[in-house]
This record gives structure tokens, sequence and C-alpha cells, in this order.
């Protein structure tokens, strides 16, 4: 049995309310949450700093917390998330001048770590750094906002990094984000995506238990 994570995104949370959106989704059954970290400059929107994953802790939040940077330059704010309580940190290697040691970093800082691929950016950025990463996150839609539509190129993507994760033999996670709901989620699983970040789908649904139930249900056919 395939071990699925579903990571809602926080960015389309009521967030005037957020650690109780957090203790919502998680107790209707999400196992990570990710959080959209983005700084009006690589991408066309501003979100949320450390603080916010410290205020998510301090609020009493134990799950792992999936940090998606959409942020150039990107090392300084490493350590700060990691320091915050960020347990993957993931980046756009197009955002940093050296990747490998970008990677390095979120090790060094005892975080996972993990490289993000935008709609058109090859995966070439894999060959040589496979082994420094814990997660490959594919977006499906281009980084900014919620709520877009999924972009049908990303399966033929997922399928090329699902192959190469595989031949690799590293434990590396396979994430998609960007428009995935319960009707597409076992495309996308089929494609080889293991880990799915879901914002817009479950934050904008009445029921988020129902929700994930129904995507589970999808996974498990
Ligand atoms: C987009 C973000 C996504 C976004 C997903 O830049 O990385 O995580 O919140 O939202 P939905 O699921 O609504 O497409
Ligand atoms: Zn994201």
């Amino acid at each position: 049995m395939q071990d699925y994570i579903i990571a809602p995104s926080i960015l389309s949370a009521d967030l005037a309310r957020l650690g109780a959106e957090a203790e919502a989704v998680l107790g209707a059954g999400a196992d990570f949450i990710h959080v959209d970290v983005m700084d009006n400059h690589y991408v066309p929107n501003l979100t949320f700093g450390p603080v916010i994953v410290k205020a998510l802790r301090d609020y009493g939040i134990t799950a792992t917390i999936d940090t998606h940077l959409m942020v150039k330059p990107v090392d300084a704010l490493i350590p700060e998330f990691a320091r915050a309580g960020s347990s993957y940190i993931t980046f756009h290697p197009e955002a940093s001048e050296h990747i490998d040691r970008t990677l390095q970093l979120i090790r060094d800082q005892g975080c996972k770590a993990g490289l993000v691929f935008n709609p058109a950016t090859p995966l070439d950025y894999l060959k040589h750094t496979i082994e420094k990463i814990d997660m490959v996150l594919l977006m499906s839609v281009n980084p900014g906002f919620g709520g877009q539509s999924f972009i049908h190129s990303a399966l033929a993507k997922l399928r090329e990094a699902r192959a190469f994760i595989d031949a690799s033999g590293c434990d590396v996670r396979l994430e998609i984000d960007g428009g995935i709901k319960v009707d597409n989620i076992a495309e996308v699983a089929a494609a080889g995506a293991d880990t799915f970040v879901a914002g817009s789908a479950i934050f904008g649904s009445n029921d988020y238990a129902a929700t994930i139930a129904a995507m589970r249900q999808q996974l498990a056919t």
C-alpha cells in the first residue's frame, strides 16, 4: 500500500483563525501543513514569514510543516524557518545562486530539503542533486496564487520524475502542487505523485473531513 500524504495549503485557509484552521484540517485527516512563502519578487504575491511557522508551533501544531519557499534570494531565510519549526524546506532552483549549497544548508539546519520545479522548468537540476534531496515538488500551476487550474503537462513530468527517483534508489517524496482536486488526484497519483498539496479544494469546501476522505477514496481505487 502506497503511503500517500495530503498537505493542505494554508494559503486558502481563514487566516484570521490560522491555528484553528490547521488543527481542523489535521483533525479531518490531513498529514502535513503546507506553508506557501511568497516574497513579491520571485512571485507576484506576498504571504508568510517564519513568524507564521512559529505561531503554528506555539499554537500546538506538531504535524510536519512543509515550507514552500517562493523567494529570491533563499539562503538567509533558511535558518529562520528551521528555527521557527519547519520540517521540510523546498525552494526553486532558479532562486538560488548555488543550489548544492542551499540544499546542504537546509539539511545542516536539521530540516528535510527539496527542489521545486515550475511548469516550464526542466528536471535537469535533479541529475547532480538527487542524493541531497528528500522531496521533489512539481508545480502544476505557475506559482503565486491559489485557486488556479491544473496544467496538464505536469502529468508527463510526474512520470519522468517518478522514473528518475525510482532509478536513483533514493528515498525521495514526489509532491504535486496546484489545482489538485478530488476529481484529478487519482490521475496525478497514477502518474507518480505520492504527496498532494491542495489549498482551495480543501479549505474552500464546507466539510474538510469529507473532502479529504473523498481524496483518499480516489487514491485507494
Ligand atoms: C501556488 C502555491 C500552492 C497553492 C495551491 O503558488 O504553491 O501551494 O496554494 O493552491 P490550490 O490547491 O488552490 O491550487
Ligand atoms: Zn505551494
